[in-house]
């Protein structure tokens, strides 16, 4: 099984990153083969600006999300929606998405919050027939423990719990989708 997991957030130290490499360490535990890309590293333009499709960084992640069996988004809830770099990320690799299995974790500001992945699940679903994992993560600054530091890490069970949970839907749904096709 191959997963892609993206780390969305551009900030210094994002919490949506720390729930990234979270479920990344729960997936290699179930024997996935993990490909992990932070945002951060890559200096993507925006969908629009003359060949931002065809920049090294773009392919190379489109190249990935090709081969992966189930794509993890971790992103920031940005006025209530994912972050722009979120969906920048989609319009620059578009058709990589096709029938992919596809979870959500968010990280949000406030409680108040908890639908704005659906955005871009619904286009997901409606563009490129992906499956998406109705388990997702929300998670806000009381999630973790020494928010906004270096040392950040997930603080609360249930967080966790529901990353492994996360980890294993993807890696149910991932590997029965890819033994029938
Ligand atoms: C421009 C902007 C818009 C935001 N909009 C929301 C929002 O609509 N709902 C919310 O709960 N938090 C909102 N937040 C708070 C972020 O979701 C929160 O800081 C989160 O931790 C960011 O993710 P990150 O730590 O992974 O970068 C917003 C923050 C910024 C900077």
């Amino acid at each position: 099984m191959n997963v892609a997991v993206v780390s969305c957030s551009l900030r210094s130290t994002p919490r949506s990153y720390v729930l990234a490499c979270d479920v990344a360490d729960r997936l290699r535990e179930l024997g996935a083969e993990v490909a992990f890309h932070d945002l951060r590293e890559y200096d993507l333009d925006l969908r629009g600006t003359p060949g931002a499709p065809d920049s090294h960084g773009a392919n190379e992640i489109r190249a990935s999300l090709k081969q992966a069996n189930a794509i993890l988004v971790a992103a920031p809830v940005y006025n209530f929606d994912v972050n722009a770099a979120a969906k920048n990320l989609v319009e620059l690799t578009g058709g990589a998405w096709e029938d992919k299995v596809v979870g959500f974790l968010c990280a949000a500001g406030g409680r108040a919050s908890y639908m704005s992945v659906m955005g871009l699940a619904n286009s997901l679903m409606l563009d490129f027939r992906c499956i998406v994992i109705p388990r997702f993560v929300y998670a806000t600054g009381d999630d973790f423990e020494n928010d906004g530091t270096e040392e950040m890490r997930v603080g609360s069970a249930g967080i966790e719990e529901r990353i492994r949970e996360l980890a294993q839907a993807a890696m149910r749904i991932g590997g029965a989708l890819a033994s029938t096709a």
